[in-house]
């Protein structure tokens, strides 16, 4: 474990497990039809690559990466800091995300989203913290559903770090007070 963690939630083997029948789901669910992966970067890229490998249908896969809030408190404004590239009119849309905790980012995208006509729209999120909830969205898939605790690891950050443990753990609160980017 990384010294900075204070224990691990979700060991690499329950990762693998739970990506693995989210990805069993999602085949039989889209069967016969191309499913379009849209990944919220950065958050979502260990999760997606693995996910992606799990699924059978054909995909594409896309990316967006939109402002979201720092410090504790979520002020709801969300900004779209890098578009799909591709249109999404008529797909059958996959949103993959890493957690939803307020709802508030995911409630943007989708809406966002849903002005593009896409055949079906549908939300996949790793981690599901139902605790803190402002917006209610609608999450078909979710791998797992956690307590109210900040977790790192496995695309999930504090200030850029920890996204490639292969695990998700909490931090120690000394971790928290002494990490600058980069140093
Ligand atoms: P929202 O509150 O549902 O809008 O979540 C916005 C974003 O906050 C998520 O996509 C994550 O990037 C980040 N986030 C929320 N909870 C955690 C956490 O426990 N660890 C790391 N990032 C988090
Ligand atoms: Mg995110």
């Amino acid at each position: 474990m990384h010294k900075d963690l204070r224990e691990v939630l979700l060991s690499r083997p329950e990762l693998e497990a739970g990506v693995k029948k989210l990805g069993e789901r999602i085949s039989a669910d889209y069967a016969g039809r191309c499913v379009t992966l849209v990944g919220v970067l950065k958050g979502c890229v260990l999760f997606m690559s693995d996910l992606a490998k799990s699924v059978s249908v054909d995909t594409r896969m896309d990316f967006m990466m939109l402002s979201s809030y720092s410090g504790a408190h979520s002020t709801g404004v969300v900004r779209i800091l890098l578009d799909l590239k591709e249109s999404i009119e008529d797909c059958d849309v996959l949103i993959v995300e890493d957690i939803v905790d307020s709802g508030l980012t995911m409630e943007y995208m989708l809406q966002n989203l849903r002005t593009r006509r896409p055949r079906s729209l549908e939300v996949c999120t790793l981690l599901d913290k139902p605790s803190r909830r402002r917006a209610q969205v609608p999450i078909k898939y979710a791998g797992f559903t956690i307590e109210d605790k900040f977790v790192v690891g496995y695309g999930l950050d504090f200030n850029g770090l920890y996204r490639n443990l292969p695990y998700i753990g909490v931090l120690k609160p000394e971790a928290i007070e002494g990490k600058n980017i980069c140093r």
